[in-house]
C-alpha cells in the first residue's frame, strides 16, 4: 500500500497495543517503512480527549534518543482518538466520519482508499466487532485489511466458530491472522536454513537425526495475567501456536515458491502428517513459590486472579510424531513453560550415533537454532584435540549474529508483520486450514486437561522445570546428554 492509507487500532488502550501494536508503529515510522501519508486511528471504550490520548501512545513507546523523540513528537501528529462501544453501530459510525475526514484531506482525491483494521481486542468481542467494521467502515473500491491475534477460540469447536463468524464477513485474503513468532528473525531464516544449504536440508530426515528439541523458557510467572492465563494454560498459549508455527516450518518440504500459499500450502501439509498428542506421552508442571536469586518469588497459586485449585498447567513438554516418508520414528518434544531459570526459545536438532567400532565415546552432533534471546546458529561437531594425541573433543560451528553480522539490527516480530500486513503478504500468516489443523493436533488432549484434571508436576519458581523432566526427554525422546562435558563459550556474548 503506497499512499491514502490509514490504520484503526481497536483496542487501543489495552495491554496489546500498549505493549506492541504502538512500539511497532513507532518502530516503522521512525524508520520510515509506513507507507506516505499514513494515519493512526486509535479506537477504544475509554473516553479521552487527544492530549491524554497522545500522553498515554508517548508512554508506550521507549525513545531513547534525542533524533527518536522528535520523531514520536512527528507520530503524534498522525495519531488520533475515537472512543466508542464495541457493539453498537453509533459508535462504529462515529469512527467512520473521523476516518471519512481524514480521508478527505488526501492529496490524491482519486486513488482508493485504503484501510487496515488491527484488532488488538480480547477475544470476546473480536467478531462482533469485525462484524461493526464491515458493515459500517469498509472502504469501497480501496483495500480493506483486517489482522487478529489469538486466542483463536480455545479448541477445535470454538475456533471454527469464530473463523465461521469472521468470514462471513471477510474474505480470507482480508484477514491476517498473527502469530507473532512467524515475524522473529530467525524463525523467518528456517526456509534459508534448510532450503538453501543442501548439506543441511540432505541432513534433515529420519535415518540421521535421532531426535528434536523445541523449547520455550520464560523466567518469568503469569504475574498480573493470571486471569487470561488460568484460562488458556501454556498449551493454549504458546504451544499450539508459537511452537507449532516452528514446528512446521522446521519439517516441512521444500515448497514450490516462496510465495505465501506455495509456504503455507507446505506447511498444512506435514502438519496432516501429526497425530493428535497422546495424553501418555505429556509432562504437565505448575509453579511453585521458591526463594531466588531475585528474591522470594510467588507461586502461580498465590496470584490472586487465579483460582486456588486451579489445575492449569504452567509448563508442558509433549511429543510429536510426523508420520512422513521423511520424519517417521523421529520424536519432536515440543517444551513450553514459565517461572524458569533463564528466558530461551531454541530449537535443537540431535543427530544420532556415530555406528560403533571405531570410537568408544563420542558425542552426538547437535544443531541449535537459537531463536532468543541472541539469536545464533551452531553445529556441536567432534573435532580432533590440536595436539599428538588423537583425543576427540566436541566443539562447535558457530553462527553467532552479534559476531557475524556488523552493525545488527533485528526487527521487533511485529514491525515485521505488521509491514507484511500492509504490503498484502500472508507468508507470516496463519491460514485458516492450518489453524484448524492445529487444533485438531492439540484438542484431545486439551479436553483430557479441562475434563480429567490430572494434577500438574510442582516446580520451583527460577528451575528448569518438573524434575522427572531429563528422564521424560530421555525416555519418550530419546534425548542423551553428553557425556563428555560442553560449554559453549559463545554465551559469553549475548
Ligand atoms: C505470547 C504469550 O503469545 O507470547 C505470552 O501469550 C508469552 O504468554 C509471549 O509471554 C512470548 O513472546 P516473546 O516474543 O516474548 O517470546
Amino acid at each position: 500500500l503506497e499512499s491514502n492509507t490509514l490504520i484503526v487500532v481497536l483496542g487501543a488502550s489495552g495491554d496489546l497495543a500498549k505493549k506492541k501494536t504502538f512500539p511497532a508503529l513507532f518502530g516503522l515510522y521512525n524508520n520510515g517503512f509506513l507507507p506516505k501519508g499514513i494515519r493512526v486511528v486509535g479506537y477504544a471504550r475509554t473516553k479521552m480527549d487527544e492530549e491524554e490520548y497522545h500522553k498515554r501512545v508517548q508512554q508506550y513507546i521507549k525513545a531513547p534518543i534525542p533524533a527518536m523523540k522528535e520523531k514520536l513528537q512527528e507520530f503524534l501528529k498522525i495519531c488520533t482518538y475515537v472512543s466508542g462501544q464495541y457493539d453498537e453501530d453509533d459508535s462504529f459510525q462515529t469512527l467512520e466520519k473521523a476516518l471519512g475526514e481524514i480521508e478527505s484531506q488526501y492529496e490524491d482525491k482519486n486513488s482508493p482508499k485504503n484501510r487496515v483494521f488491527y484488532m488488538a481486542l480480547p477475544p470476546s468481542v473480536f467478531t462482533t466487532v469485525a462484524a461493526h467494521l464491515r458493515k459500517n467502515n469498509y472502504s469501497e473500491g480501496g483495500i480493506n485489511r483486517i489482522i487478529v491475534e489469538k486466542p483463536f477460540g480455545s479448541d477445535l469447536a470454538s475456533s471454527r466458530k469464530m473463523q465461521e463468524e469472521l468470514k462471513a464477513e471477510w474474505k480470507e485474503d482480508e484477514i491476517f491472522r498473527i502469530d507473532h513468532y512467524l515475524g522473529k528473525e530467525m524463525v523467518k531464516n528456517l526456509l534459508v536454513l534448510r532450503f538453501a544449504n543442501v548439506m543441511l536440508d540432505a541432513s534433515f530426515n529420519k535415518s540421521l537425526i535421532s531426535n528434536v528439541q523445541i523449547t520455550f523458557k520464560e523466567p518469568f510467572g503469569t504475574e498480573g495475567r493470571g486471569g487470561y492465563f488460568d484460562e488458556f494454560g501454556i498449551i493454549r498459549d504458546v504451544m499450539q501456536n508459537h511452537l507449532l508455527q516452528v514446528l512446521s516450518i522446521l519439517t516441512m518440504e521444500r515448497p514450490v515458491s516462496f510465495s505465501s500459499e506455495d509456504i503455507r500450502d507446505e506447511k498444512v501439509k506435514v502438519l496432516r502428517y501429526i497425530p493428535p498428542i497422546s495424553k501418555d506421552e505429556v509432562l504437565l508442571g505448575q509453579y511453585v513459590g521458591a526463594e531466588t536469586k531475585d528474591g522470594k518469588k510467588p507461586g502461580y497459586l498465590e496470584d490472586d486472579t487465579v483460582p486456588k485449585d486451579s489445575i492449569c498447567p504452567t509448563f508442558a513438554a509433549a511429543v510429536m510424531h510426523i508420520n512422513s516418508p521423511r520424519w517417521e520414528g523421529v520424536p519432536f518434544i515440543l517444551k513450553a513453560g514459565k517461572a524458569l531459570n533463564e528466558q530461551k526459545t531454541e530449537i535443537r536438532i540431535q543427530y544420532k550415533d556415530v555406528t560403533q567400532g571405531i570410537f568408544a565415546e563420542i558425542t552426538r552432533n547437535e544443531l541449535v537454532i537459537r531463536v532468543q534471546p541472541g539469536e545464533a546458529v551452531y553445529l556441536k561437531m567432534n573435532s580432533k584435540a590440536p595436539g599428538l594425541s588423537m583425543r576427540t573433543v566436541p566443539t562447535e560451528m558457530d553462527l553467532t549474529y552479534k559476531r557475524r553480522f556488523s552493525d545488527l539490527k533485528i526487527p521487533e516480530a511485529y514491525e515485521a508483520l505488521i509491514l507484511d500486513a500492509f504490503k498484502g503478504d500472508h507468508s507470516n500468516f496463519v491460514r485458516d486450514d492450518e489453524l484448524d489443523i492445529a487444533w485438531k493436533i492439540f484438542t484431545p488432549l486439551l479436553h483430557h486437561i479441562d475434563e480429567q484434571k490430572p494434577k500438574p508436576e510442582p516446580y520451583s519458581y527460577g528451575s528448569r522445570g518438573p524434575v522427572g523432566l531429563d528422564d521424560f526427554t530421555a525416555k519418550h525422546g530419546g534425548y542423551k546428554r553428553s557425556e563428555k562435558p560442553y560449554s559453549w563459550p559463545s554465551t559469553s556474548v549475548l
